[in-house]
């Protein structure tokens, strides 16, 4: 048996991480903004949701392929976008990216990947999903959209909930760069950490591949950074969607929709897609949970569009809840950013795999075979029990609302 064959579930792939990440891009990935409520309470609503136990059923032949933006897909999982991601193990994008092409989900490349888009298209074997910031450079993204397009990038994820950054105290405090300042500090981490070392020593990848050489003026580190923090457009409104879309010529899926105005309003945009997300908990600290925030957004656009979550996907067991509240795929950030860390493409792989199984074993025990059948009957809406009343009063899935869809 193998390391990673000994990891049962994604808490124990993120305290394997713990052990093999230089701390300040452990801390990276787990955190939230300032008190971090809404990043733990992106887990903690998952948890207050109850599923509905059935028996005597046959569960053969089970199902858990669908089709999520026109694509086929193994299971309603994908990679959610996530900068730095080279920094959790040398070359992580490219690694990622082939592990999802493997297990047969999509895999987003962040515009603040630290391998580039050409990088990742030539190590990988299926297309990939391109995430956009945008930025007051506006050649530049243009530039950029035009290159996910000469990848061919099936989908753009246009992020619209980072115009400007939640504080993020753990990054401050261990001073976060890619690449990393070599401090006694640092050193003294990576002496600790030997095979990312010396993984990273062995790669060329090291800062943001989308950027380095393709624009004026941020050559090096230090003009990099301040290129970066004063890049994110404030200007950034509905009105830019229109021109990205007209861009790109493909599907363009908004990503950061907490609110069901929001999800109106990007759909009369032309929006193709959304992603019901709070950023993993690292923008609007006090924002609630993406996944109490996904049924009235399925309320209000549902029947339009298809409609994800991401933020606290973390079994398989979360996948199906998503599921069953009307989403069309769950989309997952740590839990694949703890499989890099702890174990590079086979980490990855290995988390794929345990939520495959976890989520086919927890639709066969709620009574299914198919996960395109899978709905609100599948939860547990009883009202009268003490976990589903606490939920109530914090989050808008009373059981009425869900049943009247
Ligand atoms: C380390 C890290 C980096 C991220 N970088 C980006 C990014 O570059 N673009 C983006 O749209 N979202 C980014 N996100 C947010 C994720 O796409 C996603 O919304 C979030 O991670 C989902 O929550 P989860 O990590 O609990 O699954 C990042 C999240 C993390 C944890």
């Amino acid at each position: 048996m193998s390391r990673l064959d000994k990891v049962l579930t994604v808490d124990e792939m993120k305290a394997c991480a713990r052990r093999r990440v230089p701390k300040q891009f452990f801390d990276y990935a787990d955190s939230g903004s300032w008190t971090e409520s809404t990043y733990r309470a992106n887990r903690a609503d998952f948890e207050k949701i109850l599923l509905r136990q059935r028996i005597a059923r046959s569960l053969e032949d089970r199902s858990l392929a669908t089709a999520i933006a026109g694509q086929d897909v193994a299971m309603p999982v994908a990679l959610s976008p996530t900068g730095l991601t080279g920094m959790q193990c040398a070359d992580g994008e490219i690694k990622a990216a082939r592990a999802a092409a493997s297990a047969g989900v999509p895999f987003t490349l962040s515009t603040m990947s630290i391998c580039s888009i050409e990088d990742v298209a030539a190590n990988s074997s299926r297309p990939f999903w391109f995430q956009l910031y945008v930025m007051r450079d506006r050649k530049f993204i243009e530039r950029l959209i035009d290159r996910a397009k000469a990848a061919k990038c099936p989908v753009l994820v246009l992020t619209m909930d980072l115009q400007i950054l939640g504080q993020r105290h753990k990054d401050i405090r261990n001073g976060l760069s890619a690449p990393p300042k070599f401090t006694p500090r640092f050193l003294f981490e990576i002496a600790r950490k030997p095979q990312w070392a010396f993984e990273m020593l062995g790669t060329k990848r090291r800062s943001f591949g989308n950027i380095v050489g393709h624009v004026d003026n941020a050559g090096d580190l230090a003009s990099l950074s301040a290129w970066t923090a004063n890049q994110f457009d404030l200007t950034l409104n509905w009105k830019d969607v229109a021109w990205i879309k007209n861009r790109f010529g493909g599907p363009v899926i908004v990503k950061g929709v907490l609110d069901p105005e929001d999800a109106k309003l990007a759909l009369a945009h032309g929006a193709d897609g959304i992603i019901v997300s709070n950023h993993g908990g690292r923008q609007l600290d006090g924002a609630r949970s993406s996944i109490s925030a996904l049924p009235a957004i399925v309320e209000a656009v549902g029947d339009k569009t298809e409609v994800y979550v991401d933020g606290g996907v973390a079994s398989g067991q979360d996948v199906l809840k998503a599921i069953a509240l009307g989403a069309k795929a769950a989309f997952i950030g740590r839990a694949f950013l703890w499989g890099l860390g702890a174990g590079g493409e086979a980490g990855v792989a290995r988390v794929l795999d345990i939520l495959r199984r976890e989520l086919d074993v927890t639709m066969a025990l709620c009574g299914e075979r198919d996960i395109r059948k899978v709905g609100p009957h599948n939860l547990d809406l009883g009202g009268t029990w003490p976990r589903i009343g606490s939920m109530r009063e914090t989050t808008p899935l009373a059981a009425a609302d869900i049943r009247t869809r």
